[in-house]
């Protein structure tokens, strides 16, 4: 789906889509990220980002979808992101649910 909307908007040289298990995928990513949207299994959110961790860069933004509905089963990763000093991070309600928007320190 994402293909077909991405060769809809005529941008197919900015998009390189990845398929394949997030755990594994990240440590084969290269270079530096300023935005990550994490939106995969809610109990995994923390590994994702420190996977990713090395790769994100100061002002890169992360974007954890459904941290109201599913906070119970991110508490690691909320834990982190607000407490650690290494993100400056703050939870945004959106309709029933919301997303935490952390900026990297
Ligand atoms: C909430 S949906 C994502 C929806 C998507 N962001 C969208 O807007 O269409 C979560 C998806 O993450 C996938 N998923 C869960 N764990 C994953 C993992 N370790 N690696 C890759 N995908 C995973 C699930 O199969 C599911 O399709």
């Amino acid at each position: 789906m994402a293909e077909q909307n991405i060769a809809r908007a005529n941008i197919p040289p900015k998009v390189t889509i990845i398929t394949g298990d997030t755990l594994k995928v990240i440590p084969t990513l290269q270079g530096m990220f300023d935005f990550a949207f994490i939106d995969a299994e809610k109990t995994e959110y923390f590994q994702y980002l420190k996977l990713a961790e090395g790769k994100l860069q100061k002002g890169s933004v992360i974007l954890a979808d459904n941290a109201g509905a599913f906070a119970d089963q991110m508490t690691d990763y909320l834990d982190y992101v607000r407490n650690s000093d290494k993100y400056r991070s703050r939870y945004v309600k959106v309709g029933n649910d919301g997303v935490e928007i952390s900026v990297k320190l």
